[in-house]
């Protein structure tokens, strides 16, 4: 277990959410152990409250990756980095990510990690925001990776086809939001933004989508 504060596991684990505690424990145990800097950045997440991915889901990331052989990638949202550094891995020498974040701080972080890494030839840095440097995009990727502010996921979902190549795939985090997605009438504005995406991604006739129920839910979409 990544302790937290108080001995709890980290805030970004979602703990005892779509797998039963033990279980949740059991899944973490297995994983391969991450290079220096990734532990490193794990570490300064569960201190920092930051909502990274984790392990578990950026192995998920980069299977895929891996599997339909992904050289561009372009991820909104990347904050420290730790994501982004999964998918450099992934994408070979010859491969680019995309990293984005609205805070400076965020990314001049991450630029360290990534030197420390020895991946920043693979990423290009862009700061400000993120669906409107995808809106500017003219290449076609082989992944986009969702991860900004739940409110803007409808949006999300509306720039990505024309961006994505045939066989590529559009993934997104926390579709299942901590269960509020199972909620009879939600009040809040994203859980409800959440459930709009959802709702759209799986009726669109251009995708071919899954939610993974692992962590807080990962939608994975295959365009068709
Ligand atoms: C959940 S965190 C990303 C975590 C990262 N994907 C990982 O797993 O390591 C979300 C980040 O998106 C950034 N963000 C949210 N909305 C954004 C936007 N519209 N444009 C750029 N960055 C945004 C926030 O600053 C925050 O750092």
């Amino acid at each position: 277990m990544t302790a937290g504060k108080k001995n709890a596991p980290a805030s970004w684990r979602h703990y005892n959410f779509t797998t039963a505690g033990p279980v949740d424990d059991y899944l973490y145990s297995m994983l391969p152990k991450r290079d220096a800097v990734l532990v490193e950045m794990e570490e300064y997440a569960t201190e920092h409250d930051v909502p990274i991915v984790g392990p578990a889901v950026a192995s998920v990331l980069q299977q895929l990756a891996l599997v339909i052989n992904a050289h561009a990638v372009f991820e909104l949202g990347s904050a420290i980095g730790y994501s982004t550094i999964w998918w450099a891995q992934a994408v070979g020498d010859k491969g680019q990510v995309i990293y984005t974040d609205g805070d400076p701080k965020n990314a001049e972080r991450a630029r360290g990690y990534f030197a420390r890494a020895g991946v920043s030839s693979r990423i290009k840095i862009h700061t400000g925001d993120a669906l409107e440097y995808l809106s500017e995009q003219k290449q076609e990727f082989d992944i986009i990776f969702n991860d900004v502010d739940k409110d803007d996921y409808p949006r999300v979902l509306r720039l990505v086809a024309p961006r994505l190549r045939k066989g590529g795939l559009f993934i997104t985090d926390n579709v299942l939001w901590s269960g509020r997605v199972a909620e009879k009438n939600p009040s809040d504005a994203r859980t409800k933004a959440i459930l709009e995406f959802n709702r759209k991604l799986y009726d669109s006739p251009e995708f071919y989508t899954t939610i993974l129920p692992i962590r807080d839910g990962l939608a994975v979409a295959l365009k068709k």
